[in-house]
């Protein structure tokens, strides 16, 4: 998957804040146009936590994950959870300081020409322009503003998208179609919404892992997403099984083994031997005790994830690999050919991380689970 690129030694940085919900072709040829206008080295996507001037707007990481879909095919192009991360109101003043301290690039901030007639409103606007280069683009039915810079007018906004799902009329050309399938798959903006609760999944999750596994967490959950748009497998159970897969993990082993006991779930003397590789049949059983997930797909896909199985899905596989090349990993010798891999061919991805664990684990004198074994033999061959 695509990496954020070197922020620190970039000479010049386009910034484009928005509620990106959903990002759609106008937003992506704004910023390529400034892109190449002012010769960027990248342009940085920040879609906006909690606006001072908007009540609602979608669940963050649905934004967040549209964009980054949006993004991922221009290696220009990168997203920012910076706002998302931040408490309280979203002011560009912050987010712009913020960014200041990160780099010596200079900063291109993009808006709309019609955003900078209301600049009185914005927060330390004074210091704002003083901050950054300010590049004002000209939206369409908007003739009468100047701007610096003239956009091939695509006159689409996220409330004429967002109104055009509920009424059941088509979106397609309007934005990415790897957005599209996450808006179908996840039913977002949808008269019937899914009925499944991501922000209140996510919320549980985030309260029940520690801040560095819980970061992990969201790296899979990016990472699996992004793949499962790229091999064509569900984005909606893609997020889940990525969501829960290690919500069991940080459960001390006398914990895991009350657990286990509780929930009736035999032990073999591997098992017995091996505790914490438990946490992802622990992880499935808490999906459907504690979140009511009945999809097998998803409970075998987090059940799973730590040794595969003979007959494993396309979602175990992508569970199991995102697993091992999410983004805040720390570097091992095969990671960036496991990541190149694994957009090419997921078994083969799989494949190659499964021999070198199993080696990995040999080699240090380590028990290694027969399913594994068995699981990397019926890769090979199917
Ligand atoms: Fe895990
Ligand atoms: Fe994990």
């Amino acid at each position: 998957m695509k990496k954020m690129g070197d922020f620190r030694n970039a000479k010049r940085v386009g910034v484009m804040g928005g509620a990106f919900d959903p990002v759609h072709h106008g937003h992506l040829n704004v910023a390529e146009c400034v892109r190449h206008e002012f010769q960027l080295d990248f342009v940085l996507f920040i879609p906006t936590g909690q606006p001072s001037h908007k009540v609602t707007q979608t669940f963050n990481e649905h934004r967040y994950l549209m964009t980054v879909l949006a993004c991922n095919n221009n290696p220009h192009f990168h997203v920012s959870r910076m706002e998302l991360e931040r408490p309280g109101f979203s002011y560009t003043i912050d987010t712009i300081r913020l960014l200041k301290e990160q780099t010596t690039a200079e900063l291109y901030f993009i808006v709309g020409a019609d955003e900078m007639l209301k600049l009185d409103e914005w927060k330390d606007a004074k210091e704002l322009v003083n901050l950054c280069k300010w590049v004002a683009v000209r939206r369409p039915g908007h003739a009468e503003i100047r701007s610096h810079l003239e956009i091939p007018g695509l006159d689409i906004s996220g409330t004429a998208i967002r109104e055009r799902i509920e009424k059941n009329q088509p979106i397609r050309y309007l934005l990415p179609d790897t957005v599209i399938k996450y808006v179908n798959d996840l039913k977002l903006y949808q008269n019937c919404p899914n009925d499944c609760d991501f922000e209140g999944i996510q919320n549980s999750v985030a309260k029940r892992l520690s801040a560095e596994k819980f970061k992990h967490t969201l790296g899979v959950v990016e990472t699996a997403v992004s793949l499962a748009s790229i091999h064509n497998i569900d984005l909606c159970k893609a997020y889940i099984s990525a969501l829960l897969h290690d919500y069991a993990k940080e459960f001390t082993h006398e914990e895991k083994l009350a657990l286990c006991k509780q929930f009736e779930m035999p032990l073999n003397s591997f098992y017995e031997r091996n505790v914490g590789i438990l946490h992802g049949k622990l992880s499935a059983e808490f999906a459907k005790r504690e979140f009511g997930i009945t999809d097998i797909e998803i409970l075998r896909a987090i059940s799973n994830h730590t040794t595969g199985r003979i007959g494993m899905t396309d979602l175990e596989q992508l569970i199991l690999i995102s697993d091992a090349i999410e983004p805040y990993r720390e570097h091992y010798d095969i990671l960036e050919e496991l990541r190149t891999l694994s957009v090419a061919n997921l078994r083969q991805a799989n494949i190659l991380f499964m021999r070198s664990q199993i080696k990995m684990l040999k080699e240090a004198g380590r028990e290694v689970d027969s399913t594994g074994i068995d699981a990397l033999k019926w890769l090979e061959s199917s």
